[in-house]
């Protein structure tokens, strides 16, 4: 087990937030402040105090209601008058925070900030001075490298200004992947440079955007690099493509031995707050938290999936659904892809009863079907199994079989509409019927009957199991549902007909 413990520092109600098309007001940011509160999350940026007065309260009055284990920060440029803001908007807050950024990519600095890198050095360390002084010995100050992910060459200069800034007073040095541009890899080398450049005692954290699809690999990799505070955001909210997603963090340490200090089990659900509440659905595919995150198409996963549904590890899937409070379970989507295993599953979900050779000889229309139309519902599954099961179509049909006056039985029934009345004695209905077609002159060997009570909320109150030895020797199952228990014996002596006649 790997013994450093992360420091989760959310960036939602900051990142997320400026990111959304409405910004959240101090009502809504307090009910998605107390569900991190809930996951358990150390450090919250509540916002950047000195974009609106609507942020500064917000920021406030989150400052007001934190626990006292929690870090409560605000943002600020590196500029006195949002350091003073943000300073003051959080002052309420145990464990309090300012965190002041510049940008130091050669690119940026040139272009959008119009500043010398001497320029650059020296507002950094002036705004870190001047924020340590006013948080005083208690306070923390957390410095970010905006563009940190752009400084391949000129990463000597951003840790010799590091060094400096460390020592003008900043605790805790954030280095963000601003625009994800290239592989993880290169962002990590970097990260391990500066962490191996400055004195331990100082917190590293990685803030990485998701342009390429890539932060979380790049956040997990940064941890292992000597990253402890890894800034995420709940859902992937954040500038663009988003910031680094925090359950997809959490889970990828849980799995590689990490002790992560969250309360995962509140994900699902957090989840699925902040995507009502940001009006962002969460994408189908979504790893984790995506309605198809647990869903299976193919027989071959079904079948895994299957086998293993009930261990904590399964075939197809990274964790248990319950390690993130999910309580739906793996859901097997019948398709053209799919097999006998997803049959049996919907059936008996469905409180249908079928066995797997059943299921197996279904399949195909199933799948002939799902080639036609896509995904079956569950309903469609469920009609094909009444259709090929319950009422097997085929060249013969019951018509009646009656009593005769000669305590005899007469079976009337059609093969291709051709008719037959046959007469025969039996001892029984089963007996007669079963006599009178091999009078007719048809195979009709049944190896077993069983009936049982049934509850399948239709009138059907009966259900006959039949099993025949089909004329190539397989052994079929057959089965007749009916509220007379008599009907119920002849619909299964029809259904299996029907099954060997169409395996011809
Ligand atoms: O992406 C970024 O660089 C930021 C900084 C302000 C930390 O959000
Ligand atoms: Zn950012």
């Amino acid at each position: 087990m790997e013994k450093r413990v992360p420091f989760f520092y959310d960036i939602t109600l900051r990142d997320g937030n400026q990111s959304l098309k409405k910004p959240w007001n101090t009502n809504e940011k307090e009910i998605i402040f107390n569900h991190l509160v809930e996951l358990g999350i150390q450090g919250v940026e509540v916002g950047f105090a000195a974009a609106s007065e609507m942020d500064f309260e917000a920021c406030s009055r989150l400052a007001q209601i934190a626990p006292d284990n929690v870090v409560i920060s605000a943002l600020a440029r590196c500029v006195e008058n949002d350091i003073i803001k943000a300073a003051d908007s959080i002052k309420a807050a145990e464990k309090q925070r300012v965190h002041t950024f510049i940008a130091m990519s050669p690119f940026n600095m040139e272009y959008v900030l119009n500043k010398s890198p001497q320029e650059v050095r020296k507002q950094a360390i002036e705004g870190v001075t001047f924020a340590r002084k006013i948080m005083g010995k208690k306070g923390e100050v957390q410095f970010s490298v905006e563009h940190f992910g752009d400084c391949h060459e000129n990463i000597d200069f951003v840790i010799d200004t590091l060094k400096e800034v460390v020592k003008a007073g900043a605790n805790v040095i954030n280095l963000p992947n601003t625009v994800e541009r290239v592989r993880p890899k290169k962002f990590v080398d970097l990260v391990e440079k500066v962490y191996n450049a400055l004195p331990k005692d100082i917190i590293i954290a990685v803030h990485n955007h998701n342009d390429l699809g890539m932060a979380t690999a790049t956040t997990v990799e940064s941890y292992f690099a000597g990253a402890i505070q890894l800034e995420c955001a709940l859902n992937g909210l954040g500038e663009r493509a988003g910031n680094t997603n925090l359950y997809e963090v959490a889970i990828a340490l849980h799995n590689s031995g990490v002790n992560v200090p969250l309360n995962l089990d509140k994900i699902y659900e957090t989840a699925l707050i902040v995507s009502d509440m940001s009006n962002i659905k969460i994408y189908e595919k979504a790893a984790l938290i995506g309605p198809e995150a647990l869903a299976h198409r193919s027989g071959i996963h079904q079948d895994g999936a299957i086998k293993t549904k009930d261990m904590q590890k399964g075939a197809y899937r990274p964790i248990h659904p319950s390690l993130i409070g999910r309580k739906d379970d793996e859901k097997l989507g019948f398709t053209s892809q799919s097999g006998k295993t997803a049959i049996f599953e919907i059936i008996t979900d469905a409180g249908y009863p079928i066995t797997i050779s059943e299921a197996q000889r279904i399949a195909p229309v199933a799948k002939a079907e799902a080639e036609k139309i896509g995904e079956l519902s569950t309903r469609n599954v469920i009609d094909i199994y009444f259709n090929n099961v319950l009422n097997v179509k085929g060249a013969f049909k019951l018509c009646s079989l009656d009593k005769t006056e000669t305590e005899n039985a007469l079976l009337h029934f059609k093969y291709n509409d051709k008719e037959y009345n046959v007469e025969v004695y039996g001892n029984g209905p089963v007996d007669a019927c079963i006599k009178a077609i091999q009078k007719a002159g048809f195979d009709c060997e049944f190896l077993n009957y069983e009936q049982k009570a049934l509850n399948m909320g239709s009138d059907a109150s009966a259900m006959t199991i039949m099993h025949f030895k089909a004329p190539n020797g397989q052994t079929i199952i057959s089965r007749g549902c009916d509220e007379s228990t008599v009907m119920a014996n002849l619909k299964a002596i029809f259904n299996g007909l029907n099954i060997m006649e169409n395996m011809k």
